[in-house]
Parts: C-alpha cells; structure tokens; sequence
C-alpha cells in the first residue's frame, strides 16, 4: 500500500501533539544507535515530541529520569558508535503486569503513545503484549486513581513499532537483522588476521562464532572465507561426520593447503540434538590426523567495535519508516517490524514474524531441520542453498573451472583489452570492443570460446553490448554472455549493487573518520569517487551522518551552498564542532571541490575552519567487505548456473549459437530478486553520456539523507516502504538476496 506525496505532506501535521518514544532492549547490536538517531530526527521532523528510554524496559517501568525529551542533538555524532547509547538492561519487573502497569503510567504520564523498541524476538514480544494488555492496564490505573478517566480516554490506545536488533539474524521475514553485518566485519577481520599469519605453519583453525539457534554469521563466515568445514543448529551433520570432515581436511592438505578452517556455530548440534562443541571438533582432528590445531571463540568481540556502513544505513532506513509506520498506525492496525527485502524497508506484521521465528526452534528441536531452514526464510535460504552447491555440485565447479582457464589463456595471449578481463577498475579499462571487433572475434574462434563472463563495471556492460549488437555480423559473438557488475561506482544498470561499492563506503567511512578525530571547529569537505553517478557520496553521506552530500543527479546552486554554510554556522555556535560535507567528484564543473573549499572558509571565518580530504583511490583499497564477498559469491554461482544452462540450450549441430536477447545478460539484483537483464533491455534505461542509469533507486534514499542532517528538505519525495506478508516470503526459497 503505497501513499501519495499528498498524504506524506500531512505526515508533518500528524506528528504535531503525538509523542514518540524510543527504547533499546536486549543484546547490543551495533546499528542500534542509528536507528535511535534516525527515529528521533525522523519524529522530530514530522512534529511529534520524542522521548529517549533509557536501560530499555527497566527505565520504561521506573520512569523518572530514565525518559528524557530528546532534541535534534541529543543524537549527534552517535551513528558511528557501537553499542547503544541509550542503554539497554534484561528487565524482570517488565515480565510481570505490575512492571507493565507502572510502564504505562510512566508513558501516559508524558503523553506517550507510540512506543517504537529496537531490539531481539523477545523484547519485540513483550513490546506486543504490553500493547495488547494497554487498556485494561489504564482501566486498572484509573480504578487506582492513578490518572483520571479523561487521561485514560486521551491515550487510549498504544501504538507499536519493532526494529529488530539481533546480530544472529535470527528473525524470520527480514532478510537482515540490525548489527548482523557488522557482526560478519569482526569476525572477517579476526579470520583474515588469522589467514594472514598462519600461513607460515601448517595449523588448522576451529572458529566459534555468535548463534545459539542461527547459523547465518556461521555460514557467511564460511563462505566469505573459503572454510573448509561448517556446522550450524539448522545443518546437523549427518552420521560419519567425523571422518567425512577428516578426509576433508587431508584432501585439502594434499592440494597444498597450509591452513584448515572450521566454522562451528555456539549452538552446532548433530543429528540427535546433541551440541558439537568447537573443542571436541579440535581433539577429533589432533587425535586422528595430528595436526596442529587451536580453537578460537570470538565471543563478545562479535558485539563490538564500529558499526558497519551497512548497518548504518539500515538501521536509518529502517528508523524513518518505523516513525512513518506509527504515524499511520491505527487501533486497528496490528503491531509492525520494520523489516529489510532485498534493499527496500518493509513493514511486517510483528506476532506472525515471532510466532515463525518460534515455529523455526520448535522444527530444530524436534528434528525437523530441513523446515527449520525453510521457515527462516530471507538471506539464510539463499545462501545455505549455496553452499550445498559448495559442496555437492562437482559439475559446477568443473564448468566453473574450465571458464577460469579460458580466460587465463585467452589473457595469457594478448587479447584485446576491454573484454574477459576479471578484475580491473574503470579507469584501466580503456578500450571497448567496437574499435577491436575483427581481433576479439578471430581470438573466440581460436580458443573456441564458447561463453563469455565479464567481470566489471559500467564498461563491462557496454561491452557486452557492443558484442552483442555485433552478433549479426559474426557467428562467433553468438555464445552466452554474463556480466558480473563490478565497480566501486555501483553505476552498471540491471542491478541494484555492484560489487565493491559496499567495500567502497566502509573505506570511505573509515577514512573520514581517521580524518576528522580531534578537531574542534572545523568543516570537512570530503571529495569522493564515483564519476558522474552520486551513489557513493550518497551513502558515505548517510553511514557517516554528513550534512550535506552534494551529487551530480542532484542539483544544485550557489543558494543550496549558502544555506548549507548558515546550517554549519549554526551547529557550530550550538557546540557541536564538526562539520562533514561530501562532494562526488564531477558533480559539478564549475563548483569544484576546491570552490566549494574557499567559499565555507570565507564565510566560516571566525567560527570554523575548512579541511579537504580528496578519498580518491583510498576507497577502492581494502579487504572486501563480507556483503560484498557474500554478494560476489552468490553472483558467481548464479553467474556459472546460467552459463551452463544457456550452454546445453544453445547446443545445435556440433557448436554453441545463442543468438536472442536473453543470452546477453547483465547479473544483478533487482529489488528483491537476483536476476538476469538483458544487455539490449537495458539501452534504454542507460544514460551512456554520464555512464550510469537513468533511474537510480538510491536517489530516494536523498530526502532521508537530508532530512537526518536537518537540511532544507521537502519529505514529500521519500517513497514509505511496502506492507509484507511473511508467509509467501517465507517459502519463496530462490528468490531474494
Ligand atoms: C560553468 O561555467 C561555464 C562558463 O565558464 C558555463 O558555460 C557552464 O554552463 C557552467 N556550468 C554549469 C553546470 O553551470
Ligand atoms: C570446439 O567446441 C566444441 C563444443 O563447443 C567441440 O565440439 C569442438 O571439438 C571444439 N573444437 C576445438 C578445436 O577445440
């Protein structure tokens, strides 16, 4: 059900007499101050009075100083810290209706009657039953004398939003949890430190991470790093196990490998419901192989550190539609989660989503297991289905290999640059085939190539193009042709990522960060990368809380800069000493980074001073981030899965001719669903003057960005997120990211 901008118009009066307030509860999740921070901008913005909670439902039933009127700066610079700000405590006296009853005088008291909790299933819960039991808890309240009958009828219903926090990404019908990939970035880099050191010795590594009932972080884990041994809660091993693993671990010894890795989940059992602790897997290997083995629990470290860009931007998605959800919530709407599809929030009906989520540990533990996978749904599906491909498709893996020496041959002998090339960025991507047709096609026909996968950016895709609008003057161009988006720029139409983009906005968050620690009274004006497409300004803008980000696709004039200088002086006299400006590189030609530089240090003179930070190459250095080795995979599987079914359907008459459009495709996601877009459909979506697509989904992502840095903004703009129903997401195994 999607509003009109009309109705979003009349939001920004709905919020006028309403108060909202906010609570963390449960387990820390990174992400969770972004949310908080979201939330009370976004209220605070539609005229509605926010109240902070502190140490979660413990400071909602003892009142007092624990609800605090939040302002515009009462959430500052909290986006990039970990934890929560705000605090959140396990709560016994909430469990109990007297608990409950002194919450709901705590709230009425203030006028409070949209309560929006950040936190696991069972906070969510709790938030669900304190709805349900709101009017008799006023009733009793009013028979004590507490409040007065008309207090009671002002405030007689309470209004419920969830936003789930758990790093596990354990809640059914969202594809993401809040923290869950910041999660995967601690325990990425404590493997990659790992990987890099031990290679010298021959040891084998057992790795226990977070999830008692969820092996999504155990399964990313495994499959962002090439482990060779995975045990999860969902996944018991089948009988054997212990000598399936052994050979496995020989296997890969045998091929040269110095370093073995196993993942094991905390909450890993066998077939019989029996835990598989991570210091039984390390004595089975030193007992039958000998090998040197240690065993490392991650532990608490899963928890800590900065959250991830992606987190950060989720949990400001997820924050503005949660304020949109209450604000339109009536007596008779039912409780909400603010849930993420693909890229897109959406709003879940928050008791079908806990009694799944329940459902999921009934089926795990009574054995059913192959339900319980199906129940969780979201991401833990698609990518479990991958990894048994991992693991029992050797069909996949040969065609998977004999592509890999196809294009190490042809490379080996000078083919033309521009395609088959696997890695690259845009700029060492010179020429396009059309300057070169004659030599790509007398080198296919001599290597006998009969498919082609192009991994790269936007000139990746206007190859292939090219290459396919050839195809009727050559035979030879008439194979399957994939490409795999690629590019920091994340400016390739068909899909809604590319890879690297991800990697790019934590390196530039990174950077940022380094730079702007310690300094009072002073602006950064930060250029980043990108060419003419905004996305990567767009985002860092939003993961770090800048005040401005200004893009090509969004323009601009020397008014929009003068507001942004008064904007920063006023923060500035308001004692908040930093200011954060981004500027993707060609976003315009005459007010360059350098203009923009000058103009803030004139007009700042005496209350603040401006530094400029070119990230340049800086965001394309780096580990990849685990979405985009999580992603990579995925599209590489997929990618290979295609090739070989468009191979045997095209087998006529001795050879390969795939000669319609379907067989020229670009790899993406598109909204929910990774899926194949023709190279020719995509023309017309394309605007190859600025190399990037005409309509960018991001772009709503705009007045968000805006809106949370308190820049003139009109709302009306922001598309609100779909209403979900769990239960078809839920068996849709294939589609979804
Ligand atoms: C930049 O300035 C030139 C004149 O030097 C002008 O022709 C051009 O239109 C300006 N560009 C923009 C985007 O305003
Ligand atoms: C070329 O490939 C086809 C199958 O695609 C195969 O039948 C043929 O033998 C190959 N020729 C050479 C020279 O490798």
């Amino acid at each position: 059900v999607k509003m009109s901008s009309m109705d979003l118009e009349k939001l920004k009066m709905t919020g006028a007499g309403r108060a909202i307030a906010v609570l963390t509860s449960g387990g820390d999740a990174q992400g969770m101050n972004a949310a908080v921070r979201a939330v009370t901008r976004m209220g605070i913005y539609v005229g509605a009075k926010v109240y902070l909670i502190y140490e979660g439902y413990q400071g909602l039933v003892d009142g007092g100083d624990n609800i605090k009127l939040a302002h515009w700066h009462s959430v500052t610079n909290i986006i990039q810290q970990g934890g929560t700000v705000i605090g959140s405590a396990r709560c016994k006296a909430f469990t109990t209706r007297e608990g409950r009853l002194a919450a709901a005088f705590n709230l009425v008291k203030k006028g409070i009657t949209n309560l929006c909790v950040c936190g696991g299933d069972g906070s969510l819960t709790g938030a669900n039953l304190f709805r349900t039991e709101w009017s008799s808890l006023l009733e009793e309240l009013v028979q004590k004398g507490r409040i007065t009958d008309t207090m009671a009828k002002q405030h007689n219903h309470l209004n419920i939003v969830g936003l789930v926090g758990s790093i596990d990404n354990d809640f059914c019908g969202t594809d993401m949890t809040i923290g869950a990939d910041s999660a995967l970035h601690r325990i990425m880099e404590i493997i990659d430190a790992i990987m890099t050191t031990a290679q010298s010795h021959q040891r084998t590594f057992v790795l226990e991470v977070m999830g008692r009932h969820c092996g999504y972080l155990a399964l990313v884990s495994a499959l962002a790093s090439g482990a060779d041994w995975l045990f999860i809660p969902e996944a018991p091993p089948q009988e054997g196990w212990e000598d399936r693993m052994c050979a496995r671990l020989e296997g890969s010894r045998i091929k040269g490998s110095r370093l073995n890795i196993i993942i094991v989940a905390e909450g890993a059992v066998d077939i019989h419901g029996k835990p598989i602790p991570s210091t039984y897997v390390k004595d089975l290997v030193v007992k039958r192989l000998g090998y040197d083995t240690r065993v490392t629990v991650l532990g608490h470290v899963q928890r800590g550190g900065t959250p991830s860009a992606f987190d950060r931007i989720l949990s400001s998605k997820l924050g503005v539609e949660a304020v949109i959800a209450l604000m339109e919530a009536s007596p008779t709407t039912p409780a909400c989660a603010i849930g993420l599809s693909g890229n897109h929030p959406v709003r879940l009906p928050l008791m079908e989503c806990v009694e799944m989520t329940k459902l999921v540990q009934t089926a795990m533990n009574e054995k059913r297991f192959d339900e319980a996978i199906k129940l969780r749904g979201g991401s833990l599906v698609k990518v479990s289905s991958i990894h048994i491909i991992f693991n029992q498709a050797h069909d996949l893996m040969i065609l998977f290999f004999s592509v890999q020496i196809i294009k190490k041959e042809a490379k080996s002998k000078d083919f033309p640059a521009g395609v088959l090339r696997t890695t690259g960025t845009s700029t060492s991507f010179l020429t396009l085939p059309n300057k070169h047709m004659e030599k790509i096609v007398e080198t296919i026909a001599k290597f006998n190539i009969s498919a082609l996968l192009v991994i790269g950016g936007f000139e990746g895709y206007e190859g292939v193009l090219q290459l396919f609008e050839a195809r009727s003057r050559y035979d030879e161009l008439c194979i399957p042709m994939c490409v795999i988006p690629a590019t920091i720029s994340n400016n390739v139409p068909g899909t809604d990522f590319s890879l690297g983009a991800d990697t790019a906005v934590n390196a530039g968050c990174d950077k940022i960060k380094q730079s702007a620690t310690g300094t009072k009274r002073r602006v950064f004006v930060v250029e980043t990368m990108g060419g003419f497409c905004g996305y990567l300004a767009t985002c860092t803008g939003i993961a770090v809380g800048a005040d401005a980000a200004y893009i090509f696709e969004d323009p601009f004039n020397i008014h929009d800069l003068k507001t942004n200088v008064d904007h920063l002086t006023e923060k500035m006299k308001k004692d908040i000493q930093r200011g954060l400006v981004l500027r993707n590189e060609k976003c315009h030609e005459n007010y360059t980074t350098d203009f923009i530089h000058k103009l803030y240090s004139s007009e700042g003179k005496g209350v603040f001073d401006c530094r400029v930070n070119v990230l340049g190459h800086l965001q394309q250095g780096g580990a990849p981030s685990p979405f985009d080795r999580n992603f990579g995979t995925k599209l590489g599987v997929r990618a290979v899965q295609w090739i070989s079914e468009r191979l045997t359907e095209n087998f006529r008459q001795d050879r390969v001719f795939a000669n319609s459009p379907e067989t020229a495709c670009v790899l993406g996601l598109n909204r929910k669903v990774i899926a194949f877009s023709p190279v020719t459909d995509l023309k017309a979506e394309t605007d190859f003057e600025h190399r990037m697509p005409k309509v960018q989904w991001w772009f709503k992502l705009r007045p968000m960005l805006k809106m949370l840095a308190k820049y003139q903004t009109s709302f009306c703009e922001y598309v609100p997120g779909e209403i979900e129903h769990v239960t078809r997401r839920s068996i849709s195994i294939d589609s979804g990211f």
